[in-house]
């Protein structure tokens, strides 16, 4: 396979676009829901400003485990109880947070992250994980950044089918 991700260009709606067709180019053809999560997190880390972490944790029944992604090391395993990442798959929403440092249970693996944006991975009514980003600025992520990185996460699930 050969792959070549153009640089962003335009407005962010616009640059979520192109970043879409470029996650659904990466994931045509391919189910493996690790090789598909290992190309999407660098995709993603590569093409996005201002990221220190991005990654899928998934569900194994009890706890998030951690899954590919591009970023330090990060914590394993995750309660759903705990964390911004326990918290999106929990409530099954998007949680979008401008500063970590002020949500009860946020767990630091890295300590450069000021703000985050985990967006929960669901198949209808199953966990499958979560998709998770962080940045080293606060308020890194608004709703456009939302809107286009759950539609990427959309394509992720779609690639599984
Ligand atoms: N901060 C996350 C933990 C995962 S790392 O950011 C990679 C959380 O509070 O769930």
């Amino acid at each position: 396979m050969s792959f070549s991700a153009t640089r962003l260009t335009g407005s962010k709606p616009d640059q979520y676009a192109q970043l879409l067709q470029q996650a659904r180019a990466l994931l045509h053809d391919e189910c493996d829901r690790i090789a598909n999560a290992a190309n999407l997190s660098a995709l993603v880390y590569h093409a996005l400003p201002d990221l220190n972490w991005v990654g899928f944790y998934f569900f194994d029944g009890d706890e998030l485990v951690v899954g590919p992604f591009q970023g330090l090391p990060a914590c394993v395993r995750i309660p759903l109880s705990k964390g911004v990442c326990g918290a999106a798959a929990r409530l099954r929403q998007t949680q979008r947070i401008e500063d970590v440092n002020t949500f009860p249970g946020h767990i630091a693996c890295d300590s450069a992250s000021r703000s985050e944006l985990v967006v929960p991975l669901y198949q209808g009514d199953t966990l499958l994980g979560v998709f998770d980003l962080d940045s080293p600025l606060p308020a890194r992520f608004d709703a456009d950044d939302q809107a286009g990185l759950e539609a990427i996460a959309q394509t992720y699930l779609d690639a599984l089918q």
